[in-house]
């Protein structure tokens, strides 16, 4: 693969200071809002051990100081405590996001000892029935709750994540209750981003205005509640950028400080950029330095020369970087458009439209297609 000849080659960024290592895409869990990629049965080779720590090596010599450990489900690589350990001793803040399946106090005791930082827990409802319906598995719900208390028992930070979209938007204030029951640190409540899975299913899992307006008075009057608790827990409320009149400022930029690598090597300078029509190298072919400064794939949208308008003369583009080119992708065809959440792109309509449909009864919206390999090859092959 070619690594030059990028028109924004002469572009110099600052470090990849947030790595984000994909270790692999199986998961025993089937969220319909999952972030990976709707193909993702058809992936090639998981990097070994070795590669891995090589990778976090060169990333860490460039001045990456955190790493995080994610999937598909994380806990499924067996040479985990190892990679965990390797990080530690590059001297990285490392932290491992995951569903808790796979997880017992042995484990958590392991991980702990191998010098992880800090381990997010996600679930899906604040009850057991709510978490089956999203994760597809009857047992999850319990042992979530198990582990969550273990990885407090090891002084790790209790930080929770629960993806928040129509199914259970309006259970919110039972969400954080449970939280500050488990004593929860920091609670993400993020409501769901539309990328890979939860882009097919969007019409499945868009919460409506009024939802969204509902669940914002409970979170803001449980945060007052807080305010004067010894040791407050911090709540925090990622709204959907499709009820938004500007784009947010995605990855702080494209190459600017995010670097993930998936399972399979691919380097990519934000965790959905493998659906672009861009070719992007793979840390098999090339060194890190290599990939980060040269690579077309990684200078492809840095800086403003290839913004098209109304980005281009748009006194806010260094604020927002013309929103998210995966976003701008999906919803137009073309990754140099301005994001359509936008309120100045001329796509814009299709946000708004989306908002509209947001409000249709569930009995008029398709089924939830569930992530799994089944559905992932029915996808991929048409
Ligand atoms: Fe890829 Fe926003 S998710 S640029």
């Amino acid at each position: 693969m070619a690594t030059t000849g990028s028109p924004n080659a002469e572009i110099r960024p600052g470090p990849p200071l947030w790595l984000l290592a994909e270790l692999t895409y199986r998961c025993p869990l089937q969220c319909p809002y999952c972030s990976n990629p709707v193909d993702f049965a058809d992936q090639g080779q998981e990097l070994d051990t070795g590669q891995w720590l090589d990778v976090f090596a060169q990333a860490r010599a460039m001045g990456a100081a955190q790493l995080g450990l994610s999937g598909g489900e994380p806990l499924t690589r067996p040479d985990l405590i190892e990679l965990v350990s390797g990080a530690r001793e590059l001297g990285y803040y490392s932290n491992l996001i995951t569903s808790g399946m796979g997880l017992n106090r042995d484990k958590v005791r392991a991980l702990a000892d191998a010098g992880l930082d800090h381990i997010q827990i996600s679930f899906q409802d604040a009850e057991a029935a709510g978490n089956q319906l999203m994760a597809g598995s009857r047992k999850a719900f319990q042992h979530k709750l198990e582990m969550a208390r273990a990885v407090k028992a090891h002084d790790f930070p209790m930080v929770l994540n629960i993806v928040i979209h129509r199914h259970n938007i309006d259970r919110i204030g039972d969400i954080i209750q449970l939280c500050l029951d488990l004593e929860a640190d920091y609670v993400e409540l993020a409501t769901c981003q539309y990328y890979g899975w939860a882009h097919l299913n969007r019409q499945g899992l868009m919460p409506s205005r009024a939802q969204l307006q509902q669940a914002e008075h409970v979170v803001a009057d449980y945060r007052r509640r807080l305010e004067d608790a010894a040791n407050p827990c911090q709540l925090i409320f990622v709204v959907p950028d499709y009820y938004e009149e500007r784009p947010k400022p995605c990855m702080n930029g494209w190459g600017s400080m995010f670097l993930t690598i998936t399972p399979d090597g691919t380097a990519l300078p934000c965790h959905s950029a493998r659906q672009l029509p861009i070719d992007f190298p793979n840390v098999r072919d090339h060194t890190i330095e290599t990939i980060w400064h040269h690579s077309p794939g990684f200078n492809h949208f840095r800086g403003d020369a290839w913004m098209p308008e109304p980005c281009r003369s748009c006194d806010e583009k260094h604020e927002d970087f013309g929103g998210c080119r995966c976003q701008a992708y999906m919803l137009t065809g073309d990754a140099a458009n301005a994001d359509p959440v936008c309120a100045k792109s001329p796509h814009h309509h299709t946000i708004v439209a989306a908002r509209e449909q947001a409000g249709t009864p569930l009995d008029q919206v398709p089924p939830l297609t569930y992530r799994n390999e089944r559905n992932a090859r029915l996808i991929y092959r048409g």
